[in-house]
């Protein structure tokens, strides 16, 4: 049993679902019948997040990258999405989530834009959480997008270089509308980022999880929040514990704080 405590609940959380493929192989299915079982694991995160009370869920369901799969895997998923948009609508009004997504949304199929931008346009006023969910998403495509619309700026005359902040940048990124993510999870065992979120993951806390994402229940992402809450963030700044000084003789000392 994981303990989570109510207050000091990440505001934003991120996931990198990993792992349906391998989950199809050594269940002895193709790649599809791994990502449905990823879409049901979707649907019970999508839930316990709710119930925890976190105000912004992410969820990479498929990047920019992608779209170079075999042709039959990015129909099955692009199916897979159009089912849970149609199956969860009714949860998703019905509970006060608001659902977003994220991505080049333009080069999905019309057949899933067709269901995704309704929902999105219904939902837009509800704040019990924010749903969003990266499709043809990539990092480094936003900041790029960010970078082009500031030149457009500049260009035009209405921004001036040197308000070319951190800050400017961040104002147009749409993965950061929620605020930068808290924590992102990463489950199937790598430890890498694959171009998620990368301008809003500069003090994000990282949890890589080994559990396939077809298996990744309520009781991993409790986990992953415990061991969020156990972590003191300081933002590049010092710490609560009481700093140290090294003497002379290699003795630390602890100084009273
Ligand atoms: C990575 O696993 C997962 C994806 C590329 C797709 C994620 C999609 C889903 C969880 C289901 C559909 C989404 C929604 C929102 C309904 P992988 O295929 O790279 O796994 P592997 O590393 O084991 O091969």
């Amino acid at each position: 049993m994981v303990f989570v405590e109510a207050r000091n609940l990440p505001s934003h959380v991120g996931i990198i679902m990993d792992g349906n493929g391998r989950w199809a192989q050594t269940h002895g299915h193709d790649r599809s019948a791994g990502h449905r079982e990823g879409s049901a694991a979707v649907r019970r995160i999508v839930r316990a997040a709710r119930r925890l009370g976190l105000k912004a869920l992410t969820l990479y369901a498929f990047s920019e990258q992608n779209w170079a799969r075999p042709e039959q895997e990015v129909d099955a998923l692009m199916g897979l999405l159009r089912e849970f948009l149609l199956g969860e609508r009714d949860e998703i009004l019905g509970n006060g989530i608001r659902l977003n997504a994220i991505g080049n949304i333009g080069r999905l199929p019309a057949l899933v834009r067709a269901v995704l931008e309704p929902l999105r346009r219904e939902s837009e006023g509800n704040d019990s959480m924010t749903l969003t969910l990266a499709l043809s998403y990539g990092g480094r495509e936003e900041i790029a997008q960010a970078a082009r619309e500031l030149a457009t700026r500049v260009k035009a005359g209405t921004l001036e270089t040197d308000k070319i902040t951190a800050e400017a940048l961040h104002g147009l990124m749409p993965s950061l509308t929620v605020g930068d993510p808290d924590l992102v999870i990463r489950t199937g065992g790598e430890r890498r980022i694959s171009n998620f979120l990368l301008y809003g993951l500069a003090y994000a806390e990282l949890h890589f999880s080994d559990t396939l994402w077809p298996e990744f229940g309520e009781e991993d992402l409790y986990e992953a929040i415990a061991s969020y809450q156990a972590r003191e963030r300081r933002f590049g700044k010092v710490g609560k514990a009481a700093p140290q000084r090294v003497t002379a003789g290699g003795q630390v000392i602890r100084l009273a704080v």
